[in-house]
């Protein structure tokens, strides 16, 4: 083969490979997004089994946000599920909902050795976790 040859080839296999990296980041991105709750009445270390940001115009604003770089490709824009992941809308109100909604949001989900959705508590931390829950009952629906 020809030098001329071989710098396609080459060439070639560059592109792919690069394609290849490119879409395994669009699709299979799973990192959580840092989500800035600085504006927000900090909480201390325990976790709360309760929403304290209920109604905080605030932390409404920050949860969207957080909501749209974290959990919307799986669960949907406007929290309208697409079908992939449970319609986050539908979520009871109150203690026993907001208790559901840490545990999966500290823990994600998984089934035998899968990951259906990753853990997001130690990363994004409760503040960003309740924020979110915060925006999410402001979509709730019966
Ligand atoms: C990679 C996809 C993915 C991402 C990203 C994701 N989830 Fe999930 N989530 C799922 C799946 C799938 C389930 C259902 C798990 C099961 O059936 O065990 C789920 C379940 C839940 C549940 C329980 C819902 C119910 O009706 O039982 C809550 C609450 C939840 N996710 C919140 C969030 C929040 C908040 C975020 C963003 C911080 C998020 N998820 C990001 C895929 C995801």
């Amino acid at each position: 083969m020809s030098n001329f040859g071989r710098a396609i080839l080459a060439g070639a296999a560059l592109v792919a490979g690069i394609s290849v990296t490119s879409s395994l980041m669009a699709h299979g991105n799973v990192t959580p997004q840092a989500v800035d709750t600085s504006a927000l009445p900090k909480l201390g270390a325990d976790w709360l089994p309760k929403n304290p940001y209920t109604g905080n115009a605030k932390a409404i604003e920050v949860g969207a946000s957080a909501y749209n770089q974290n959990c919307a490709r799986c669960h949907g824009l406007e929290a309208i599920s697409g079908g992939i992941a449970p319609d986050l809308r539908y979520l009871e109100l109150g203690e026993s909902g907001d208790e559901w909604f840490m545990e999966r949001f500290r823990k994600g989900a998984s089934h035998d050795g899968k990951v259906y959705m990753p853990a997001f508590g130690d990363v994004l931390g409760q503040e960003a976790g309740w924020a979110i829950r915060s925006w999410l009952e402001t979509k709730h629906e019966e």
